[in-house]
């Protein structure tokens, strides 16, 4: 099987929740102790996924490779895409055609977060599998924010509906989509929206039609928050630290899956968390080395 690459998509509508602060982009700030983008990137690192593109708006780029560089400090590699305007998520297909070239692709929103136990083994299912797609599917109490999946009495999913009034499930489609080489051609067949955005549920449907689309669902055990609402942000947060304070464990932490991995070493782990030996991040990377 070709090796499958990732897509982070990181730019342009955070600052609908934040137009005080353009200028710095939603994903670079922290859920609680880290940037939002660690999570999402984690996410493909969990997957085994090591050649990502980090999709932004053209004026956000430099602050996200200030931020992540070329990611060799955690043994993968990223290369910076670049999406002038926010005209839709399956347009990230488009944007990042060349840099895929022909691979399957996993493709995260920035400010999505995922947790759960049993996660990488879910992820790395869904990488391995080779032909059409697979998406997940979460019960939420507000499904009209969100895509969303109309099944028939035997439970197969016949539709998937972007933000509709009157949602047929509860079942939400999450910001993490598994695609095969196809993706960009099918990107390219969609028509805009009435919002005007090449929506994703439009290329989902593609592959709904073919018959090439799995929904998974994420059971209750999962955790997907998103951080689209002031509240939902705050939430996050919380989460992750109670989380993490109960654990003594964390969540979305780019250099303990390196090191897990096995893809940077012993000595390269104690030179990173020596950047941040004065907290308690620092503290939980020098404590790896002990364990
Ligand atoms: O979070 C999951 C949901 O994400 C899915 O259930 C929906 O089907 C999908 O359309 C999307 O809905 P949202 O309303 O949350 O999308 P939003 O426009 O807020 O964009 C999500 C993230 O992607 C956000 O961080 C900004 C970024 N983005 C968005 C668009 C439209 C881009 O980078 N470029 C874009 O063109």
């Amino acid at each position: 099987m070709t090796q499958r690459k990732g897509l982070i998509l990181a730019g342009g509508t955070g600052s609908r929740l934040f137009p005080i602060t353009k200028g710095i982009s939603k994903q670079l700030m922290p859920i609680y102790d880290k940037p939002m983008i660690y999570y999402p990137l984690s996410v493909l690192m969990l997957s085994d996924i090591r050649e990502i593109g980090v999709i932004t708006t053209p004026e956000d780029a430099a602050q996200f490779r200030g931020l992540l560089g070329d990611g060799s400090q955690w043994g993968v590699k990223l290369t910076y895409l670049e999406q002038p305007k926010p005209e839709g998520l399956a347009q990230a297909y488009l944007v990042g055609e060349d840099f895929l070239d022909g691979h399957p692709s996993a493709m995260v929103l920035g400010d999505n977060i995922f947790f759960g136990h049993g996660l990488p083994e879910l992820l790395k299912a869904a990488n391995v599998r080779d032909a059409g797609g697979t998406v997940f599917g979460y019960h939420v109490a507000d499904p009209e924010r969100y895509g969303v999946v109309g099944m028939d009495a035997q439970g197969r999913v016949t539709e998937i509906i972007e933000k509709p009034e009157n949602p047929p499930s509860s079942y939400a489609i999450t910001g993490l989509y598994f695609l095969d080489e196809t993706a960009p051609n099918r990107a390219r067949s969609i028509k805009p929206s009435p919002r005007g955005e090449l929506e994703i549920t439009s290329l989902l449907e593609t592959y709904l039609t073919d018959g090439k689309l799995t929904v998974e669902r994420m059971g209750r055990g999962f955790a997907w928050l998103d951080t689209g609402t002031h509240g939902s942000l705050l939430d996050a947060g919380n989460f992750v630290r109670t989380l993490q304070s109960r654990q003594g464990m964390q969540t979305g932490c780019p250099e303990e899956i390196a090191y897990l991995q096995g893809w940077i070493s012993a000595d390269n782990l104690r030179a990173q968390a020596a950047h941040y030996a004065k907290n308690d991040y620092g503290s939980y990377l020098e404590g790896l080395l002990e364990d």
